[in-house]
C-alpha cells in the first residue's frame, strides 16, 4: 500500500520510542495521525512536538489491554478523519530477565494481555473498517525475539512469536477479503528507546539504578534509532512485505532458526 499524503494512521504506544518514530516518519509524509498511549502525561508532549513540525494529530489515551478502550480509539479515528489507512499495533513492555520456570505467573498474564491480546483488540476494532473500505494495512510490532529464541525473556519472546504467526495468517485473511488489504510484522533488533524505563514506570520490571536498554545494546554492539526502524517498516508496508526485521545480526539469527527447524524436520 502506498502511504499517501492525507492518509490516516493510528499508532498505539505512540508517545515514545518506535511508535513516536513511526509518527514522525508518517508526519513527514503528510499523513494525519491518531496517537494513542496508556501514559497520558507522555502523550501530550509527543503530540505537541509532532504538531510543531506541522502534523495533524488527534490523541487518545487508551490501554490496549482493554477492548472497550481500543473500540473507542477506532470510533474517535472515524469521527476525526472519516477513514483509516494504516493501523500500527505497537504498544509494548519488556518482561523481567529470568528462566521460564522462574517467571511469575502475573508476568505471563500481563505480557499476553499487552503484547498479544493488545494486538488482537486492535485487529478486531480496525480490520472491519479496513475491509469495508477495501484498502488499508495493519502493521504489528513484534521483535527479533519473535523470529528466534531469546533466553531469559520467555514471556516476551512467546508473545512476539505469536504476533509473527498472527500477522502471517492475518495477511492471508485480509487478502482473501480484498486485494487492497494486508498486514506486516515489524521484528527489529535492539532499538534506542526508553523501553526499560517505561516498562519499569508501568510496573512490568524493576530496573536497577543506571540500567537501560541502551547500555545493553551498546554492549551488544549495534543499536538502531526509532526513526530508522520506522523508515524500514514504512518501506516494507509500501512493498507489501509481510515481515521486516531491521537490526544488527537479526537476519543471521532468523536464518539459523529456520535452518535448524528445517534440519530437524528432514526425514
Ligand atoms: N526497544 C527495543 O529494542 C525493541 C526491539 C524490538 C521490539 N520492540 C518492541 O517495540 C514496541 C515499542 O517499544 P519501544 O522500544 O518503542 O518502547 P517505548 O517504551 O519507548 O514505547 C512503548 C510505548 O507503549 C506504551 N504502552 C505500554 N503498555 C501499554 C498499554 N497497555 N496500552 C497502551 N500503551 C502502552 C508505553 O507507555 C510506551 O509509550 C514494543 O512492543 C517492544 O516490545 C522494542
Amino acid at each position: 500500500m502506498r502511504i499517501e499524503r492525507n492518509a490516516v494512521a493510528v499508532i498505539t504506544g505512540g508517545a515514545s520510542g518506535i511508535g513516536l518514530g513511526l509518527a514522525e516518519a508518517m508526519a513527514a509524509r503528510g499523513v494525519r495521525l491518531v496517537l494513542s498511549d496508556i501514559r497520558d502525561d507522555a502523550l501530550a508532549p509527543a503530540a505537541d512536538g509532532l504538531r510543531a513540525a506541522g502534523a495533524e494529530v488527534v490523541t487518545v489515551t487508551a490501554d490496549v489491554c482493554d477492548p472497550a478502550a481500543v473500540d473507542r480509539l477506532a470510533r474517535v479515528t472515524l469521527e476525526s478523519y472519516g477513514r483509516v489507512d494504516l493501523v500500527c499495533n505497537n504498544a509494548g513492555l519488556v518482561s523481567p530477565g529470568a528462566p521460564l520456570w522462574e517467571q511469575e505467573l502475573r508476568t505471563w498474564e500481563r505480557m499476553i494481555a499487552v503484547k498479544l491480546l493488545g494486538v488482537v483488540h486492535g485487529v478486531r476494532a480496525f480490520a472491519p473498517l479496513l475491509v469495508k473500505q477495501g484498502t488499508g494495512h495493519i502493521l504489528n510490532t513484534a521483535s527479533s525475539g519473535g523470529l528466534a529464541p531469546l533466553p531469559g525473556r520467555t514471556p516476551y519472546t512467546t508473545t512476539m512469536h505469536a504476533v509473527v504467526g498472527l500477522t502471517e495468517t492475518l495477511d492471508a485473511e485480509l487478502k482473501q477479503a480484498a486485494e487492497g488489504l494486508g498486514a506486516t510484522v515489524l521484528c527489529p533488533g535492539l532499538v534506542d528507546t526508553p523501553l526499560g524505563r517505561n516498562s519499569a514506570a508501568l510496573g512490568a520490571i524493576e530496573l536497577p539504578p543506571g540500567a537501560s536498554m541502551r547500555s545493553v545494546a551498546a554492549r551488544a554492539g549495534g543499536i538502531l534509532t526509532p526513526r530508522e526502524v520506522a523508515e524500514s517498516a514504512i518501506a516494507a508496508v509500501e512493498a507489501g512485505r509481510v515481515h521486516v526485521a531491521p537490526g544488527h545480526g537479526v537476519l543471521d539469527r532468523a536464518r539459523a532458526r529456520v535452518d535448524a527447524l528445517l534440519s530437524d524436520l528432514e526425514p
